[in-house]
């Protein structure tokens, strides 16, 4: 046993607690989560309700000003959003940097750090009023930056914003728009996509979220404090999985394979996992998950597809939820089950599934950074560690080692 305060001459309690699975970080008004009851709520409000009956903007202002909007305050808060999803036009040499064949996610990291090379009037984070207009331009922007970090992917032009637009409905036209022909959102998508951004919005104290937390306790500037936030992100543990799920059902193919495969996640000598899966918090179930079962429906309904991986996740589904195995480990689908299946269907290849993840977090990560920097008790985030390295010795030069 080690006597760790001997160790590191320290008074107060340490603890060891590898991924921060017992510690809170800080105090937060944002999001609640109850993972045995399946609750999500965003400043008291149940996500599934926010999804079924609101927007993608009401809820970014109520995680940024911690009410839902009025009919006027949403007014002017569509309209301030709204008149920012223009990019500096310099930043699209700074594309052009980048290999054409790069991945979406590494631009993204590498433009929205760079956005504080560009607006040096909204990086001063002691000026409330120069985070407010950050704030604004890192959720505005996002869009454009993504849609940008697409169309470049693929070797077509920029789409520039289209200010007559709802935010999702500007982001799929600069998406999908190609100058020969222009893509005309359709209601039934633009409501999908945009219940799949409120579903992402905020999930507290996640890997991501933490990231920019941390990073703005030393007192970076915000575009740079999501840059980290991205980085993190981008990892397959994290906002990887929902690409792994949906490679994971087009694997399986057909409804009559998946007895192999749950055979295969109950193995023990087999690391395979059912991707979709499972949730550190989540215990019974997953009420982001249930509102994208319907959305995924409708998706296809209205596109007319009829997608075998569908059929293959509504099976595998049905056949988990009355497995024993998976009754015991209270493993039960994800948010990511769903959402490559509805993303892959409106058309957007596996290479942006993190993109959108990040265009839709970028709400929860500037309303947590705002929060942590109004916090009086906030200070600069820095875990200690139990050293297990040797102990002190002295330098031999080289010659005689
Ligand atoms: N398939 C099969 N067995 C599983 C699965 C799964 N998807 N998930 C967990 N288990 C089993 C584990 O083998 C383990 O069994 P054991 O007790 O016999 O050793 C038990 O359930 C507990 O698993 P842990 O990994 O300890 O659970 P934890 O809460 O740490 O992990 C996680 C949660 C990482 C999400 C896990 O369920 C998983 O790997 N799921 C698949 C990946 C996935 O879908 N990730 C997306 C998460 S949602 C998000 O990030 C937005």
């Amino acid at each position: 046993v080690i006597d760790i305060r001997k160790l590191y001459g320290t008074t107060g309690a340490f603890t060891y607690d590898p991924g921060f699975t017992s510690t809170a970080s800080c105090w937060s008004k944002l999001t609640y989560i109850d993972g045995d009851q399946g609750i999500l709520l965003h400043r008291g409000y149940p996500i599934d309700q926010l999804a079924e009956q609101s927007s993608f903007m009401e809820v970014a202002y109520l995680l940024l000003n911690g009410e839902l909007p009025g009919k006027a305050e949403l007014e002017t808060f569509t309209n301030t959003i709204t008149r920012h999803t223009m990019l500096h036009e310099q930043l699209s040499t700074f594309y052009r940097g980048f290999r054409r064949d790069a991945h979406p996610m590494a631009i993204m990291c590498g433009v929205v750090g760079a956005l504080s090379a560009f607006y040096h009037d909204s990086t001063d984070i002691n000026d409330p009023q120069q985070r407010v207009i950050a704030s604004h331009r890192l959720i505005a922007k996002m869009p454009t930056i993504a849609a940008m970090a697409y169309k470049y992917s693929v070797g077509q032009p920029f789409v520039y914003p289209d200010n007559t637009l709802s935010y999702t409905a500007n982001f799929l036209k600069m998406t999908f728009s190609v100058p020969a022909e222009e893509y005309v959102p359709d209601p039934v998508i633009v409501d999908a996509m945009d219940k799949i951004f409120i579903l992402h919005a905020d999930h507290e104290q996640n890997a991501s979220t933490s990231t920019v937390r941390l990073a703005g306790s030393s007192g970076a500037n915000p575009f740079a404090c999501i840059a980290a936030g991205i980085a993190c992100l981008w990892g397959p543990a994290h906002g990887g999985a929902n690409e792994a799920a949906l490679n994971m059902l087009r694997e399986i193919g057909t409804p009559d394979r998946i007895p192999e495969y749950i055979a295969r996640a109950k193995n023990k000598d087999d690391p395979f996992r059912l991707m979709g899966f499972g949730h550190r918090v989540y215990k019974n179930f997953d009420p982001r998950a249930k509102v994208l079962s319907k959305a995924a429906s409708d998706v296809l309904d209205r596109l007319g597809i009829s997608d075998p991986v569908l059929d293959t996740a509504r099976e595998l589904e049905q056949i988990a939820l009355k497995d024993q195995y998976f009754i015991d480990k209270k493993l039960y689908p994800n948010v990511d089950f769903y959402s490559g299946v509805i993303l892959s269907a409106i058309g957007f290849p596996t290479t942006m599934f993190t993109v959108l993840f990040a265009l839709a977090r970028t709400v929860g990560w500037v309303a947590q950074w705002n929060e942590m920097i109004s916090d009086p008790e906030q200070k600069i985030g820095r875990p200690r560690q139990l050293y297990t390295g040797p102990t002190q010795r002295d330098y031999v030069p080289v010659a005689q080692r």
